[in-house]
């Protein structure tokens, strides 16, 4: 089994992909970390909390970490997942309770403590939590095995500017550190990578709301998604962002591109900042440093997430 940290800023798309993990049996998620990112830390942890509740397969602590970025104000993504990320169900239950404990302390200890190149850390948030932790102790943090996050647009468009994805674009600082810390691989599953053949269309959103609770939960939060999408596609659809990352780093037989380049994050304080420079033609000559997963084979990730979903 290998062995995993999830980072999440849990919105309604984290919560899918954290159930996609939680009933994967080829990994063991060792711990969630929460981050501000679609909610603030706070509702990011709740909203995880209440996730395992509801897929129910088994309860890994759960870390509270950073709430303001690096340098710029949160902002959030209330538009896409609701006020409380989570569609505004009001799906309240206190029973699981954070663990105590700092999210960037507890991954550093986790590195520590497992032997090198042990440990994958997967992040659907902004990066200031693994920031954070390279600032704390670059050399534990150089001990994972790689990184695998939902960031960038990939090789494609921008879901909050032109050029810009929200992961990235929320703490751009972060991802400068992220990307400069020596790191081996980084990866990037890109914003495109969720797009075209791999959305979830009306007939399938449908059959998995009806196939069972796990694929009804996972729907019913994703409502204000699909309301927003219905204004730019003209019907339900959904992106899955984090799901699509997931499916990425836990079953990698559905990647379909994924090459590596050198890259570079906009810190200026242009309407360019948090876009990732992508040197796809290697026009710098510089030495690549970062993946960037820009397509998937959607019908393979389609597959993989029914299963973890538990849709028959
Ligand atoms: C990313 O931003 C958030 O809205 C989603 O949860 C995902 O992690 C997509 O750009
Ligand atoms: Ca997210």
């Amino acid at each position: 089994m290998r062995k995993i940290i999830i980072d999440t800023d849990c919105g309604s798309d984290d919560a899918v992909a954290i159930v996609m993990a939680l009933n994967d049996q080829n990994h063991e998620i060792l711990m969630f970390t929460g981050v501000s990112g679609n909610v603030r830390v706070d509702q990011a942890v709740f909203n995880t909390l209440t996730t395992m509740k509801v897929t129910g397969a088994y309860y890994p602590p759960v870390y509270r970490g950073c709430d303001e970025m690096l340098k710029r104000d949160w902002a959030g993504a209330h538009e896409e997942h609701g006020n409380d990320g989570m569609g505004d169900l009001d799906l309240v239950d206190y029973s699981l309770k954070a663990s105590e404990g700092d999210a960037v302390e507890k991954i550093l200890e986790a590195l520590r403590q497992h032997g090198d190149k042990e440990i994958d850390i997967i992040t659907l948030g902004p990066l200031t939590n693994i920031a954070k932790a390279i600032l704390t102790d670059p050399e534990t943090m150089k001990r994972v095995n790689r990184i695998v996050m939902m960031g960038s647009s990939g090789l494609g468009e921008g879901n909050v500017t032109p050029t810009a994805e929200f992961n990235i674009w929320q703490d751009a600082e972060a991802c400068k550190i992220v990307l400069e810390s020596g790191i081996d691989p980084l990866i990037f599953v890109g914003w495109d990578a969720c797009l075209a053949e791999a959305m979830l269309n009306p007939e399938e959103i449908r059959m998995i709301k009806e196939s069972g609770p796990l694929g009804k939960f996972s729907m019913d939060i994703n409502q204000p998604l699909m309301r927003l999408n219905r204004e730019r596609f003209g019907d339900d659809y959904l992106d899955m962002a984090d799901p699509a990352a997931m499916a990425a780093a836990l079953y990698p037989e559905c990647i379909e591109i994924c090459d590596k380049y050198y890259c570079e994050v906009d810190v200026s304080d242009r309407e360019t900042y948090g876009t990732l420079y992508v040197d796809s033609e290697n026009r710098s000559g510089k030495e690549a440093n970062a993946y960037i997963c820009s397509k998937l084979k959607a019908q393979l990730f389609k597959e993989y997430l029914y299963r973890q979903l538990k849709v028959k």
